[in-house]
């Protein structure tokens, strides 16, 4: 069966024990660009985790009671005209047959349908609250529904969060998520093998850059899941640099944060690596605190441990690694109580990953407010948002997530001198097993002796 069918099904399941009614999932809109060119487009996640189906202006919708459910597709209709300028579209015939639906309709007669499937059921489904204009056409079709109260037909009387739901399903993946994840994966480590091999003190970030693209897309993923980091020197201290446009030095580590997006599918790498192939005796120091960090972060990334289980192992690694350096000065125990590290580590060991890059999920176990939520690895200070005391989640097989420690030295007077704007993060990505876990990105290596040698070669 289609593996988004599978999830249609899940889902419906999911609405049934809470007494059914009528989901539904608009794709993304297209976004204009200037004049006729538009951004390129991308599907919203929702809506193709339960579809794969490609095409701007569409919206799946299932209706579910208790002995049975139909899932419908609403999409644009056949357009010879169109096509001609901008492609085929399936219109909804060939896409009811093509995605496994048992019914579909023009997406231009999504307004008047919708109250007639609404009628007289329970609940709605929907991202709540996401969207003031989808609230606002939400309550044109409830409106719609009322009208009829003469004629006995009641109003859906209650709405729950679809993307709740939907992100506990996202958190797990099933087996066609995996592969594909595996697939992203092995991608992005050739890129960032590439990108190691073609590095020169003279090149400009931009030109290794290309390089990363170069690999994404000869390999067939259609963009980089986000933007890429290619930093040298003191620019790897700025954790969102995007400039791209800066000169190799001699002497300098390169960082690079890049990963593609294969089929809706986010990887998401970082490796650290000297312009010239051998790192320094103080490059050196700092790094081997940093692969251990991550080493044992590893190590602490498996079934039934707490999602902030790694980032607590590394945080351990990285703080002692700071005071046998010299950039820290006290007892671990100390410079853990007081936040002391948060001055060369400000953000957390990792986020989920999936068909986004910081995925969803909760970071808290269910039932949790959703302010628990966590924030993503490299976005958002470590100290952030204050600590709902809810019990982080447990890890379980099928989970994704990142494991990136690092440590960014910014100059200062008072820090040693051979530290100053070296920054350094090492990130793979980890599927949790039965037995521990799966790094997926593992093909890109990480010790000082790999990287020396594939940079020799
Ligand atoms: N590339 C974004 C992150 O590492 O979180
Ligand atoms: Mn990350
Ligand atoms: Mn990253």
């Amino acid at each position: 069966m289609l593996p988004h069918r599978t999830r249609r099904h899940r889902l419906a399941d999911t609405m049934r024990a809470h007494g059914g009614g009528v989901a539904f999932a608009f794709t993304a809109p297209e976004v204009a660009r200037n004049r006729d060119s538009g951004y390129p487009y991308r599907w919203d996640s929702y809506f193709h985790y339960l579809t794969g189906f490609p095409e701007p202006q569409a919206v799946v919708v299932l209706v579910v009671d208790a002995a049975s459910s139909e899932s419908i597709l609403f999409c644009r209709e056949k357009n010879e005209e169109r096509e001609i300028w901008d492609g085929v579209r399936l219109g909804p015939q060939a896409a009811r047959e093509h995605f496994g639906f048992d019914r579909s309709l023009p997406f231009a007669s999504l307004d008047e349908e919708m109250p007639k499937l609404l009628a007289d059921r329970p609940a709605l489904w929907y991202a709540l609250g996401s969207d003031e204009a989808l609230d606002t056409r939400v309550h044109r079709w409830l409106g719609a529904v009322r009208a009829q109260a003469r004629a006995g037909v009641v109003a859906p009387a209650r709405a729950f969060d679809l993307r709740a739901v939907l992100d506990e399903m996202r958190l797990v993946k099933d087996d066609h998520e995996i592969a594909t994840m595996r697939r992203a994966a092995q991608i992005s480590a050739a890129a960032h093998i590439r990108a190691m091999r073609a590095a020169r003190p003279g090149n400009h970030e931009y030109e290794i850059e290309a390089e990363l693209l170069h690999e994404f897309r000869r390999n067939g993923s259609q963009s980089p899941a986000y933007g890429s980091i290619v930093a040298a020197g003191r620019n790897a201290c700025v954790l969102h640099y995007r400039d791209n446009t800066a000169r190799l030095a001699d002497g300098e580590l390169l960082l690079i944060d890049a990963g593609c997006e294969l089929d809706g599918y986010a990887s998401d790498i970082t490796r650290t690596f000297p312009v010239n192939g051998r790192f320094s005796g103080p490059q050196r120091a700092l790094y081997e605190i940093v692969l251990e960090a991550q080493r044992t972060a590893i190590d602490a990334t498996r079934p039934g441990a707490r999602f902030i289980e790694p980032h607590d192992a590394a945080v351990r690694v990285l703080a002692q690694g700071m005071i046998d350096c010299g950039l820290l000065t006290g007892s671990l125990g100390g410079v853990i109580e007081s936040g002391a590290y948060r001055r060369f580590y400000m953000h957390r060991t990792g986020h989920w990953l999936g068909m986004d890059v910081h995925d969803c999920g909760d970071y808290r176990e269910p039932g949790a407010p959703a302010s628990a939520t966590a924030p993503p690895a490299t976005t958002t200070p470590a100290s952030q948002p204050p600590d709902s005391g809810k019990p982080w989640r447990t890890l379980v097989p099928g989970m994704v997530l990142t494991v990136e420690p690092g440590i960014y030295v910014r100059a200062a007077d008072d820090v040693p001198a051979a530290y100053r704007d070296i920054g350094i993060r090492i990130e793979d990505d980890a599927l949790v097993t039965a037995a521990g876990c799966e790094i997926i990105t593992a093909d890109a290596p990480t010790s000082v002796d790999d990287i020396e040698a594939l940079m020799r070669g």
